[in-house]
């Protein structure tokens, strides 16, 4: 069964909604490391204090039925009939159902009601939190013992199989196990978590959205993807211990120059260095040397503007407008690329002045007006029985 028009009427049973399970999901940040994930390098994200909430509950019909309050969308299918739906936000929910059942878990009918603070298309990661809290709901309701690890994975093969994007780890990872006041220094390839005080002193995160998302994202980002592979698997012929970029070093890749294209080329010279830049930034924040950690986050930007070519005009404008102020330390694009939120570490002092000014210069260039917000690196999913 295709999932019903969502704009089917919602039942009546909904207007009582007695929750039996409670979960707030949070959205992400990355501080550093970008397409760094799923070449097995590594990442530094953190959960954020702005989430999806959820409210889950049994039903008696075997059937998933689910309100967004945020879309005013309500949609229903049956549990044995999982396919893939041409509403897209639904197919999030789709694929954790069908991996869910994957692993031989039994669902039972369940209602649900959710809430989003999380902007769409920003690259803070609502995809993940979509997932993750969804599965982490249900895990809780039918008492399915997934481990929180059980449910970052299958949250990303939802996102792969079903949604499309094959996407890497980082942002189910971040969603579901940070600490809070904490970046996780995330080790892709043995997917080992270093929990670093986000010690930040005087400063602040802040994410200004361009809000602009171009359609290009999917496809470059798997385009992406299939370059670093294709260097990997040439490499491979000569030293067959490479399975990923991680273990290639600079030598090695410099050894390849002539045999790979110019533009893969500078693609995996991109993945290394961001590598290299992670490292320091985990040394820079352990040292409390906040200038440092904005040079690097510069530096990120501009091999993504550069090497990785995923940045896109919105995106460089505002790092390039930040550059010259003193009070901030560091800015960045953010996630995937081709448009979403720039981060920023700026001066906590300074943001309301700074906004303003960015609005006005943004607004006047592109002729949308940017939304700003500031983050604070928050716990994983947190779920509640009630
Ligand atoms: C998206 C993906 C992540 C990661 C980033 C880029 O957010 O979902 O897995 O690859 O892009 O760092």
């Amino acid at each position: 069964m295709k999932p019903t028009d969502p704009n089917k009427n919602i039942p009546e049973e909904f207007k009582a909604f007695k929750a039996e399970v409670k979960v707030a999901s949070p959205g992400r940040i990355n501080l550093i490391g970008e397409h760094t994930d799923y070449n097995q390098g590594f990442v530094m994200p953190a959960a954020i204090d702005k989430k999806i909430y959820f409210q889950f509950r049994k039903n008696n019909y075997n059937l998933a039925r689910i309100y967004s309050e945020t879309f005013d969308a309500y949609t229903e299918f049956k549990l044995q009939e999982i396919t893939k739906s041409s509403n897209s936000w639904e197919n999030y929910l789709l694929g954790v159902i069908d991996e869910i059942q994957k692993l031989n878990k039994q669902l039972e009918g369940f209602d649900c009601i959710m809430r989003s603070e999380l902007p769409i298309g920003a690259g803070i990661s609502s995809s993940a939190a979509l997932e993750c809290g969804f599965a982490g709901g249900l895990n809780s309701l039918f008492n399915l013992e997934l481990t929180p690890m059980d449910i970052v994975k299958l949250s990303q093969r939802a996102e792969n199989n079903f949604v499309g994007s094959n996407c890497g780890i980082m942002d189910q990872f971040a969603s579901v196990m940070s600490k809070k006041d904490h970046f996780i220094k995330l080790d892709c390839e043995t997917l080992e978590p270093k929990f670093i005080p986000a010690k930040i002193e005087n400063c602040k995160l802040l994410l200004v959205n361009t809000n602009v998302s171009h359609n290009l994202a999917d496809s470059e980002y798997n385009t992406r993807r299939k370059e670093c592979e294709d260097v990997v698997a040439m490499i491979q012929q000569k030293y067959t211990e490479v399975q990923s970029l991680r273990q290639v070093s600079f030598e090695i890749l410099e050894e390849f120059r002539d045999q790979i294209d110019a533009t893969s080329f500078k693609r995996c010279q991109y993945v290394l260095e961001e590598n290299e830049r992670v490292r320091q930034t985990e040394k820079a924040l352990q040292d409390a040397n906040l200038k440092s950690v904005g040079q690097l986050m510069y530096a990120s930007h501009r091999g993504l503007q550069h090497q990785y070519e995923v940045s896109c005009p919105e995106l460089d404008f505002l790092v390039d407008f930040s550059e010259d102020k003193d009070f901030i330390y560091g800015s960045r694009m953010m996630g995937g690329g081709f448009g979403g939120c720039t981060i920023n570490l700026i001066e906590a002092d300074k943001i309301k002045a700074y906004i303003e000014e960015v609005e006005k210069v943004y607004k006047a260039k592109f002729n949308i007006t940017p939304t700003a917000i500031t983050v604070v690196p928050d716990a994983g999913t947190q779920i509640t029985k009630v």
